[in-house]
């Protein structure tokens, strides 16, 4: 359904993407790990057409574009199929919570008011926020705040969500209320890419596990092969930094 290939991108000297390619099924969740600096938010942003990649080529159902000379227009066609979530939530904070995703329907998508009030209340309700629709963010929780920003990515229902560390920005308290929202939401079939640095997360709900380091994809595979069968040692490495007890099965 998601087809990336080849993509670089570099900043003056500093080559960040060296050529990433992955691929995403209808209905999967793929997590991608790495140390802070391998390149995770830029892959993402590449892919949203916040940043142009230097080379690459991406394929979303029937569009297809090369990501360097990809025009606005074409950028907008994707984007009426992907959904992002900032990891500081990116919310208007003169915005009710429903305001909020109203906006990003309305003004992002084309939705007439009437739908975007019906199709916004229904994301905010799957996010379970009905009750806290006319609040605006400072009246808010950091988890109910991040819970506005998933509501907005999935209330056009997107083919395919982004997010960029949903959870990094929070007090851990609030962590969970937020993975908890986005486990439903894969139990429901939506398809996502999420850059996280919540193993067990990542372990319980994703189909697919990219690990990255220094701009290219070390090892990718099912949860099980990377958590379980890590192939390579920068693997290996990385994750016995977070599970210090883990038994890998070699
Ligand atoms: N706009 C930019 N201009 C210049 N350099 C940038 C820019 N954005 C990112 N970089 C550089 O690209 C590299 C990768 O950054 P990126 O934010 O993609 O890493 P990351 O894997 O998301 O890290 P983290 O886990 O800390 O969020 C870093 O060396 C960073 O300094
Ligand atoms: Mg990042």
């Amino acid at each position: 359904m998601l087809k990336v290939e080849n993509v670089h991108k570099s900043f003056g000297k500093n080559q960040v993407l060296k050529g990433v390619s992955f691929d995403v099924e209808k209905g999967d969740v793929v997590a991608i790990l790495g140390s802070s600096g391998s390149g995770k938010t830029t892959l993402l942003r590449c892919l949203e057409f916040f940043e142009k990649a230097d080379d690459g080529r991406i394929e979303l159902g029937e569009l297809k574009t090369d990501l360097k000379g990809a025009h606005k227009s074409v950028a907008n066609q994707f984007r009426q199929h992907t959904g992002f979530v900032f990891q500081n939530y990116n919310l208007f904070n003169n915005k009710t919570a429903l305001d909020n995703v109203k906006l990003g329907l309305i003004k992002g998508h084309g939705v007439d008011k009437k739908k975007a009030d019906e199709l916004a209340r229904k994301a905010l309700d799957k996010v379970g926020l009905s009750d806290r629709l006319d609040y605006y963010p400072s009246e808010l929780s950091g988890g109910q705040q991040q819970r506005i920003g998933i509501a907005r990515a999935v209330a056009f229902e997107p083919d395919v969500i982004f997010m960029d560390e949903p959870t990094s920005a929070l007090d851990p308290e609030l962590v969970g209320e937020v993975l908890e929202t986005i486990k439903k939401l894969a139990e429901n079939g939506i398809t996502m890419v999420i850059v996280t640095h919540e193993i067990s997360f990542a372990r319980d709900v994703a189909t697919k596990v990219i690990y990255m380091d220094e701009g290219v994809i070390v090892e990718q595979g099912t949860s099980l092969e990377i958590f379980s069968r890590p192939k390579q040692e920068r693997t290996r490495q990385f994750l016995s930094r977070f599970l210090a007890d883990y038994d890998y099965v070699i």
